[in-house]
């Protein structure tokens, strides 16, 4: 089977075809194109959702002939089109959502509406063919969950952040620096220098029971370290050194939650033996070190996504739709995008205000 997808939830204007020819990924993914609107965002710190709109329209169609054209295939080749249908930044997704549908439409094939998060989560299976049930920990720019992936469309919710999520906390903590934007990479690259012990900031959550998460008591620490620096423009060293403190102690925070959050999952999963991280928060290379080093106390494997398939990008959506596609999972064209969709509708609301799931 042979599914182009798309993607346009944030800022990303994303397109893939992926088949499921068994591995090497290569071979799976036919052809990818991916393009960041860095440059229309950096001069606002952060997405507008007007201004990614706009430049998803005007893209859309060039990445998508693009795509075609590195797969070498034309639409009539298809077997289905998918696009990110939500939840995410309403006027993208619309752009993804009517290309794809008008593609379905003219070439008469199956559309499917992907949920953003679901493409993130199932990446492991299109680079790592990674069975069903396991323990995923999705980060990102807008959520921080642990889900037990139990099969397509089936996640159970075990934790959530109850404020913001990690991608954000690293956001805005590197606006605080005048890092810019997105913060995540520049934190990670200053942080190779720092000392991590330098500033001590909180371990928010640590020692509490079940695996929910809180990063907005983090933020506040990194706000008041800088205020207690000599006035004047950052030194390079302390940007550093607080770069690595705050990743030490989201990785404290991570490593202390997935303790609970491995207990819960082997509860209902005795069988299931791995654990995946998924979301742009995963393309950290310190974080995902300890993540490997507790998924080694705990037994389980570890499998993380090549680092260009943790951030948002086409093939995640396309192999999200080739699972649904197989599962006989289709969408009609009245299909509306949704701004909010999360992936367990039956988890419980989460404490505070700013829930983003
Ligand atoms: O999944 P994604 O591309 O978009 C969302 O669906 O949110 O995630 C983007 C987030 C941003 O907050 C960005 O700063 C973060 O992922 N990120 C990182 C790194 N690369 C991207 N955070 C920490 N370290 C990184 N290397
Ligand atoms: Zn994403």
């Amino acid at each position: 089977m042979i599914v182009l997808g798309l993607e346009t939830s944030c800022d990303e204007t994303a397109a893939a075809v992926v088949s499921d020819d068994p591995l090497p990924l290569a071979r799976r993914i036919k052809g990818e194109v991916v393009l960041s609107q860095l440059d229309e965002h950096r001069v606002y710190g952060g997405v507008v959702p007007e201004v990614a709109a706009r430049a998803h329209l005007q893209h859309a169609d060039r990445i998508v002939a693009e795509t075609m054209e590195k797969a070498g295939l034309s639409f009539s080749q298809l077997d289905a089109v998918a696009a990110t249908g939500g939840p995410g930044l309403i006027g993208g997704v619309m752009v993804g959502v009517m290309t794809a549908k008008a593609i379905a439409a003219v070439h008469n094939l199956p559309f499917i509406a992907v949920n953003h998060l679901e493409g993130h989560a199932l990446t492991a299976r299109l680079t790592h063919d990674v069975a069903y049930p396991y323990l995923l920990l999705l980060v990102s720019g807008g959520h921080c969950q642990f889900l037990s992936v139990e099969g397509v469309g089936r996640f159970k919710r075990l934790g959530t952040t109850i404020d913001d999520a990690l991608g954000e906390a690293f956001d805005k903590s590197a606006k605080m620096m005048g890092l810019g934007y997105p913060g995540g990479p520049a934190v990670e690259a200053h942080a190779r220098s720092g000392e991590p012990s330098r500033f001590s900031l909180p371990r928010p959550m640590r020692k509490r029971p079940g695996c929910d998460f809180s990063f907005s008591g983090l933020k506040t620490a990194v706000r008041h370290a800088i205020e207690g620096l000599p006035e004047g423009p950052l030194q390079e060293n302390d940007i550093n050194d607080l770069c690595a403190s705050f990743q030490a102690a989201a990785g404290d925070v991570i490593a202390d939650r997935l303790d609970n959050a491995m207990e819960m999952f082997k509860a209902d999963h005795p069988e299931g033996t791995t654990l995946v991280v998924a979301g742009g928060v995963a393309a950290n290379e310190y974080l995902r070190g300890r993540l490997m080093a507790e998924a080694e106390i705990h037994n389980m494997a570890f499998v993380a996504p090549p680092l260009h398939l943790c951030t948002d990008n086409g093939a995640m959506i396309a192999w999200a739709g080739l699972e649904h596609l197989k599962a006989g999972n289709t969408d009609a064209l009245t299909f509306k995008p949704r701004p909010r969709w999360p992936l367990d509708p039956d988890a419980p609301k989460a404490a505070f205000a700013g829930v983003k799931a």
